[in-house]
């Protein structure tokens, strides 16, 4: 094969040969020092053994994307598309413009400015593939089994048209117009290559100084994330990352991530009874403690019995289905955002959670989870899946590189 080089790339798809210069919009914006002081100025570095965004804290906004190539794309044009994101990637993250060098055919030269002087505000982008991307690129003999389609699950009501993208983008950061910028950035940088399939775009609660806790409120009111698997316990990363030794180089260190939007009926929920809803979750919605007692990273007793024998975590309780010890040990990192896209034609709030679990392979993580959930959990009854996606995101990103370089090159 063709060794696509950088300057290769950057030349063969018609774009000024100049890498690495270009012309950056604004001084001011280099006044801002990438210190990881928290707040505007907090950086987490695009490059790394894993893609940023995927163990790092979650973010305060979120848009995530999908897109499907044009008719003319082929690998090497893939590349420089990856390549092109890849750079802008690595200076949008320092609060940094993006360069005129960059810029495909057609589209606006430098950086819009929009974000300029808001600081890189703990952005990350974070890409990913769907299966019809090894089609597109001519690569289908490298798509990874796990990238099978999900199994259709009972209830599901998905719109195919929010679901699923030859690539896939999740940008987030500490600022709102810092993650737009980086999206408009990503859509700009992909003009005649890939159209936007759709985006989503959700939110938690504002990070709040000294405060470490990964859990966020959910728009049922429940603190969402406590029995997530720690990034720092190194059997746990082995569940989330892809680190077996057989696995392509392009892969070593990268995830499957599953994207679910589903819709809470919260003008329903809104009306319970507190009593029931933490029946059917499992947990106290004051401090996220299970209702079998102690704080929130107390382990639920499964099998303790009310006096009269009935379970004080219900059979149906969301915690009791989901866990790993009920579907093979079966782990994820969920690290999901609430959305709010007002209301539907019904009157009711459109809204509910961008669900994002990472895995280091979706048959024996969500899958497993999913198929329990969809017989019977209780929370189930007050939600609405509409839309499923299944990405595989490769390893991290050397300087100079791009996003699967070992793949594509
Ligand atoms: C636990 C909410 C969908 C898997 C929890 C908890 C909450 C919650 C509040 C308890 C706190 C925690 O450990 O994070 C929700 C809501 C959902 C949703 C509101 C939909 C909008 C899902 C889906 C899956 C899932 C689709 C996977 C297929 C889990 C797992 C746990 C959990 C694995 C931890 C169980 C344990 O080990 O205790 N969820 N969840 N959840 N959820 Fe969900």
């Amino acid at each position: 094969r063709r060794p696509l080089t950088r300057r290769a790339l950057l030349g063969a798809a018609g774009f000024g040969a100049a890498a690495g210069g270009g012309a950056l919009v604004a001084a001011t914006v280099r006044e801002s020092p990438a210190a990881p002081s928290g707040g505007a100025r907090a950086t987490v570095p695009f490059h790394g053994p894993q893609q940023a965004g995927i163990l790092h804290p979650r973010q305060t906004h979120a848009h995530l994307a999908a897109f499907d190539f044009g008719a003319r794309t082929d690998r090497g044009r893939a590349a420089a598309l990856l390549l092109r994101w890849s750079t802008a990637a690595q200076r949008l993250t320092r609060g940094e413009p993006v360069g005129e060098e960059i810029s495909p055919p057609g589209s606006r030269a430098a950086d819009t400015g929009v974000a300029l002087g808001a600081g890189p505000a703990s952005l990350t982008l974070t890409f990913g593939f769907g299966a019809s991307f090894f089609d597109r690129v001519g690569l289908a003999a490298a798509r990874p089994e796990a990238l099978a389609p999900l199994p259709a699950f009972p209830d599901d009501r998905l719109d195919p048209a929010r679901g699923d993208g030859d690539l896939f983008v999740q940008i987030a950061a500490d600022d709102p117009l810092v993650c737009l910028h980086a999206l408009r950035t990503v859509q700009r940088l992909a003009h005649g290559e890939a159209k936007t399939r759709w985006v989503m775009s959700g939110f938690t609660t504002a990070p709040v100084p000294g405060r470490t806790a990964p859990t966020h409120r959910n728009l049922m009111g429940q603190l969402d994330g406590t029995a997530n698997p720690s990034p720092a316990d190194a059997a746990a990363r082995d569940r989330i990352l892809v680190t077996a030794p057989g696995a392509p180089p392009w892969l070593a260190g990268g995830s499957y991530v599953v994207v679910r939007r589903i819709r809470m009926l919260l003008d329903h929920w809104d009306t319970l009874p507190q009593e029931h809803r933490e029946q059917a979750l499992g947990r106290r919605a004051a401090d996220g403690s299970p209702l079998t007692g102690g704080g929130e990273h107390t382990a639920p007793d499964l099998t303790a019995n009310r006096p009269d024998g009935v379970p004080v975590i219900a059979h149906n309780a969301h915690i009791r289905l989901a866990a790993p010890g009920a579907n093979g040990g079966a782990t994820m990192l969920r690290r999901g955002w609430s959305y709010y896209d007002g209301l539907r034609a019904d009157g009711t709030p459109d809204a509910g959670m961008l669900f994002v679990a990472w895995q280091s392979d979706p048959r024996t993580g969500f899958v497993p989870v999913q198929q329990r959930l969809a017989r019977g959990d209780a929370l189930g009854r007050y939600l609405v899946h509409e839309a499923s996606s299944l990405f595989v995101v490769p390893g991290g990103v050397r300087p100079g590189g791009y996003v699967a370089q070992a793949l594509l090159e």
